[in-house]
């Protein structure tokens, strides 16, 4: 008999191709939202394989029901959406997308760097709102990259992607990393620093951590202090990385120069202080969300799928 696969949210359809190409039965759940947990228990329940998303809740209630299971393909990066020690501990297992992504959201991340070092949205805003009256001297000035200090907290790959990129432009750049990147230092120039002192002289500070319990709440409101008043925080990770709450205080009181977001502690449910904030550009989580990295992760992740369940290594496990 076809092993069943689960897919509990739409994905590209490569996926599928590639699954029942390689003998394998698939059920997907048509919608672009997550099912609640009870729903997700009852869905895969009979499942050989599950590829979920980074919005599905994969706790030891869904995991525990997963009677046959093998393996949790997550179609994300991140991973903090699944008890992997508890999934491991049942023998299944699960592996994410790295890598597949990388470029994109090193390109997201740039994107949002200029835009505020430009202040674009303010500018596109003001001519929107028929407000330009010609050319002056001091319209919408903003920080020039080559003379920026821009501090990259995490040296994994999206952190040097971002690093490459920066340093085409002539940034100066720090980094945070419990690890030496040797690479990150030697093509790009980029000084490992103590977080507290990059927080200190980063112009732009850039945030590509993955979550864990380690990073949690990392950025606090102490090192948020820290910074420039006119410094920019951009988050492209995981929202839970900082703490939103005392950024948006930050930005309330024009401690820093601004903020962009693509990533919030409670998604989708944002919290609503964030539309109020001046100089803040809010993104709705489209870090990877170019049609080729979307691509890429599906097949990446039918490809662990087909891995598990032949009987082979997974390609990319967590
Ligand atoms: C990830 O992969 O973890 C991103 O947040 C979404 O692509």
């Amino acid at each position: 008999m076809n092993k069943n696969i689960f897919i509990s949210q739409i994905i590209p359809k490569n996926a599928k191709k590639l699954l029942k190409d390689n003998g394998f039965s698939v059920v997907e759940n048509d919608s672009y939202h997550p099912l609640s947990r009870e729903e997700f228990a009852g869905r895969s329940e009979t499942a050989d394989g599950v590829i979920s998303l980074l919005s599905d809740k994969i706790d030891a209630m869904v995991i525990e029901r997963m009677k046959n299971c093998k393996v949790i393909a997550n179609y994300a990066a991140g991973y903090n959406n699944i008890d992997v020690l508890f999934a491991k501990e049942r023998g299944i297992v699960v592996t994410n997308t790295p890598d597949v992504l990388t470029e994109a959201t090193a390109d997201l991340t740039l994107c949002i760097i200029l835009s505020l070092a430009r202040r674009l949205p303010e500018a596109e805003r003001f001519l929107r709102e028929r407000k330009f009256s010609g050319w002056q001297s001091d319209l919408f000035l903003g920080l020039e990259l080559s003379e920026a200090t821009v501090g990259i907290v995490g040296a994994g790959r999206i952190g040097e992607a971002v690093a490459k990129r920066l340093s085409a432009f002539g940034c100066r750049l720090l980094y945070f990393s419990r690890k030496q990147n040797v690479s990150m230092e030697k093509n790009f120039q980029a000084i490992q620093v103590a977080l507290e002192e990059l927080m200190a002289r980063s112009d732009v500070v850039t945030i590509h951590m993955p979550l864990n319990a380690e990073t949690r709440n990392l950025l606090n409101a102490g090192l948020l202090h820290r910074m420039k008043p006119t410094a920019y925080l951009v988050n492209t990770s995981r929202g839970e990385v900082l703490d939103e709450n005392a950024l948006i205080e930050h930005l309330r009181e024009k401690k820093i120069g601004g903020a962009g977001f693509d990533v919030f502690t409670n998604e989708p449910n944002l919290d609503t202080r964030l539309f109020e904030l001046p100089n803040t550009i809010l993104l709705p989580h489209i870090g990877s969300a170019t049609t080729a990295a979307r691509e890429r992760m599906a097949a990446l992740a039918a490809e662990n799928v087909i891995a598990v369940l032949s009987g082979k290594a997974p390609i990319t496990p967590v």
